[in-house]
């Protein structure tokens, strides 16, 4: 019997046969939806967890013949269950097997040059060429070319910012001030969650000749609202995802049909780790449960591959929802009644039960 193991907003263990479950719970819904269009090889640069291991899964179900996939978990071990994204990726190898899908994840630090290399032969061994290649990655350290870790803060860039953090494991909030993040820490912010790395990545496929001529390329990105802002678009993280727009256009005029996607919010570990995004990511689930409007990544990414983004500009949008006006008025009033002993509006049994399903707990049987 594994219990959870949680501290502070992190769960830090996994049930394997949980995870199994989870994700064919996922795939099975995914099947009652139509399909969506065709990717035939695919890659996936953080498949493990997300809307990286979501858009493997969609690929699959739409009729992909192959993927490759990276990410960066903790296998098990006599004295660890190993991480969530360990086990989720296992299951995904475990659906991909009885859909005659080939399917190899390198576990792998996908920052580093050897790692490109190890993807660039194992599609050649393939004797395939890349028609997607998703890049999925959620960070917190890269080395540098000297061999340096640096490490990426996700901070406001104004002073004395107050919210309500949570606390999973003592199922509380508390108030917390946020200092600002210094230009060191915004370029490294920008650095490891910029497009650097994706623009590299696509650069190295490219001269390695493992790119279809239609190729497309999908990096994922949030805008929020004014709600979030301070502690987000404005922010160090904020800054990051500026220049991977950025990054997108670049790619675009060398001739890459490369696209920013910007998501919804959603309950995950990556969201709730991030101060005073709690409140909000939480509101915004019962504000879209109540209007039976919710998305989980999994719906959001068979949204995307079924053609269902909203085209605006450059961008593909699916937080079209999130950032209706009446959503966001409801969320602003969710907001307002919170404090750190009062938190009825948001629905906190049901957002911690998702978060530990993820992980592959509290599942049925
Ligand atoms: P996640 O934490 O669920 O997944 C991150 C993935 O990256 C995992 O597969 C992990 O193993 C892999 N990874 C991390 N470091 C790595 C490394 N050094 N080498 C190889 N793999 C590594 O994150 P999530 O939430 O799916 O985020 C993915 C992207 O989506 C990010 O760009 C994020 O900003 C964006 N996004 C997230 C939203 C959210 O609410 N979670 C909303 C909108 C966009
Ligand atoms: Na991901």
């Amino acid at each position: 019997m594994i219990q959870p193991d949680i501290k502070g907003s992190v769960v830090r263990n996994s049930n394997p046969d949980g995870c199994h479950q989870y994700l064919g719970q996922q795939w099975q819904i995914l099947n009652g939806k139509p399909a969506g269009k065709r990717y035939n090889n695919v890659l996936v640069l953080g498949c493990s967890s997300g809307f990286g291991l979501a858009s493997r899964l969609a690929t699959l179900r739409n009729g992909a013949q192959t993927s490759i996939g990276v990410c960066f978990e903790r296998p098990a071990s006599e004295s660890h269950s190993g991480s969530a994204g360990w086990h989720l990726d296992q299951a995904f190898h475990t659906l991909a097997e009885q859909q005659n899908h080939r399917a190899v994840t390198f576990n792998a630090d996908a920052f580093l040059e050897q790692t490109k290399q190890q993807v660039i032969e194992q599609i050649k061994a393939f004797g395939k060429k890349f028609d997607l290649v998703i890049y999925s990655l959620a960070a917190g350290v890269k080395l540098d070319d000297q061999g340096n870790k640096i490490r990426s803060s996700i901070l406001p860039t104004t002073d004395g910012l107050k919210g309500l953090q949570v606390d999973l494991e003592n199922d509380r909030f508390f108030e917390m001030e946020l200092p600002a993040a210094n230009a060191q820490q915004v370029a490294d912010t920008v650095s490891i969650m910029g497009g650097e790395d994706w623009q590299s990545w696509l650069q190295a496929l490219r001269t390695a000749d493992v790119l279809s001529d239609d190729c497309t390329s999908y990096n994922y990105s949030y805008l929020g609202s004014e709600l979030n802002a301070p502690v987000y678009r404005e922010g160090s993280l904020g800054a990051a995802k500026e220049h991977m727009h950025q990054t997108a256009e670049q790619l675009r005029s060398q001739g890459f049909n490369a696209s920013v996607v910007v998501c919804k919010a959603l309950v995950t570990k990556a969201s709730l780790f991030i101060p005073l995004m709690a409140p909000y990511v939480m509101a915004l689930k019962a504000e879209l449960n109540a209007r039976n409007q919710e998305e989980n990544v999994f719906d959001q990414m068979a949204r995307l591959f079924a053609g269902g983004a909203e085209q605006e500009g450059d961008l593909l949008r699916l937080d079209n929802l999130e950032l209706a006006a009446d959503v966001q008025a409801g969320i602003k009033a969710r907001i307002e009644q919170m404090s750190a002993e009062q938190f009825d509006s948001i629905d906190y049994a049901g957002v911690k039960q998702e978060l530990l399903a993820m992980h592959g707990f509290g599942l049925e049987g």
